[in-house]
């Protein structure tokens, strides 16, 4: 009788312990140090503050934007930090959400670092969920393509647009790049994407403007905020911005420097992948 309650006590404690699993979430971006482009990051916070139980933190991968927002009294968590802060809190089931566009390098290095924060320190955590950055689906590239398009309000017909990517050597995240640049064309054969580095060049599309006969091009960036790469490459005065170079090919630019972050649909997308598309990166608690 005696061993009956004992199993009975300790069954009632087993499923108060899994009611009890405090779930908290980190939001990881590059970063950036431009105010004015924060709005698309806040705007992801506060929907996932909203819409997600337990505590919502932010973490930047970039260590220089870090360095330069801390010194500006600004401070934004690492990886690391924010993973020890979301423990003191008492969290035991972490998701991790990427914000980055493209699964290529920057999220590659998300994934080690969280592979190796919980092999330093097992046992903090009992499980860590990673959600996919925003394209790994075609599903993914229709709901990207209508809801950036639609962003576009005020674009007359005629007008053309250019969406700028950030895309790199390393790693296959310019395939996705090259994947979507694709896809927008399919939509709208009015609407170019290129990147500021890797395989799609700018100097593949501006030829192609010119052969349609555009004459205003709306300049909308494809990353994650309308920051540094926005304001200087895409819509700077320099002579080799993007805009200076349509500007000399006879053509009106027309900035919309709005970061995706800022756009609904892209939050939504985001969202959704964290409650579906995770892989199970870490369960520290056991050995698969
Ligand atoms: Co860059």
């Amino acid at each position: 009788m005696k061993r009956f309650f004992v199993a009975a006590l300790l069954c009632c404690l087993l499923s108060a312990a899994s009611v009890w699993a405090k779930e908290g979430t980190l939001l990881v971006a590059f970063g950036t140090s431009v105010s004015s482009a924060r709005p698309a990051i806040d705007a992801i916070v506060a929907e996932y503050r909203e819409k997600t139980t337990g505590p919502v933190l932010l973490a930047f991968t970039s260590d220089i934007i870090r360095k330069k927002l801390a010194a500006a009294g600004e401070p934004v968590f690492s990886v690391n930090a924010a993973l020890n802060e979301l423990a003191a809190q008492g969290v035991d089931e972490v998701r991790v959400q990427s914000l980055h566009v493209a699964p290529a390098e920057e999220y590659s290095q998300l994934e080690r670092m969280i592979v190796r924060h919980v092999t330093r320190k097992p046992g903090v955590f009992t499980s860590v969920k990673v959600g996919y950055p925003l394209l790994v689906s075609e599903r993914d590239l229709d709901t990207v393509v209508s809801v950036v398009l639609a962003a576009l309000p005020q674009r007359r017909k005629g007008d053309a647009v250019v969406l700028m990517g950030h895309g790199n050597d390393r790693g296959p995240g310019d395939l996705t790049l090259a994947a979507a640049a694709t896809a927008f064309h399919k939509a709208d054969p009015l609407v170019w994407l290129a990147t500021v580095e890797g395989a799609n060049s700018f100097d593949k599309v501006l030829p192609q403007l010119k052969a349609a006969g555009v004459k205003r091009v709306w300049l909308q960036p494809f990353m994650l905020v309308a920051g540094d790469h926005a304001r200087n490459d895409l819509a700077g005065p320099e002579e080799d911005s993007w805009a200076s170079r349509i500007r000399a090919a006879g053509m009106t630019p027309v900035p919309h420097l709005v970061g995706l972050g800022q756009i609904t649909g892209i939050r939504e997308l985001f969202l959704d992948h964290s409650r579906h598309a995770v892989i199970e990166l870490a369960r520290p608690g056991k050995a698969d």
